[in-house]
């Protein structure tokens, strides 16, 4: 788990939180989307099963809150 402050993707320099935000800014649903808003995971690669996480807390979360 995450903290909202601390970086998940190190290369493009994206904290959770930063990476939530632009999830709902946009209403993004898959990984591909996010790369495509925020190059995440073009480097390495280490961070992609961990954007797919938040994704899918977020996810959980939209269909929670019926939106
Ligand atoms: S940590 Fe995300 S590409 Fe390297």
């Amino acid at each position: 788990m995450f903290e909202n402050d601390e970086f998940v993707c190190r290369h493009m320099q994206l904290t959770k939180g930063d990476i939530v935000r632009v999830i709902r800014e946009k209403e993004l649903t898959s990984f591909s989307e996010i790369q495509d808003e925020t190059d995440a995971g073009t480097i390495c690669g280490t961070c992609v099963a961990d954007i797919e996480e938040i994704l899918e807390e977020e996810l959980e979360r939209r269909k929670s809150i019926g939106n």
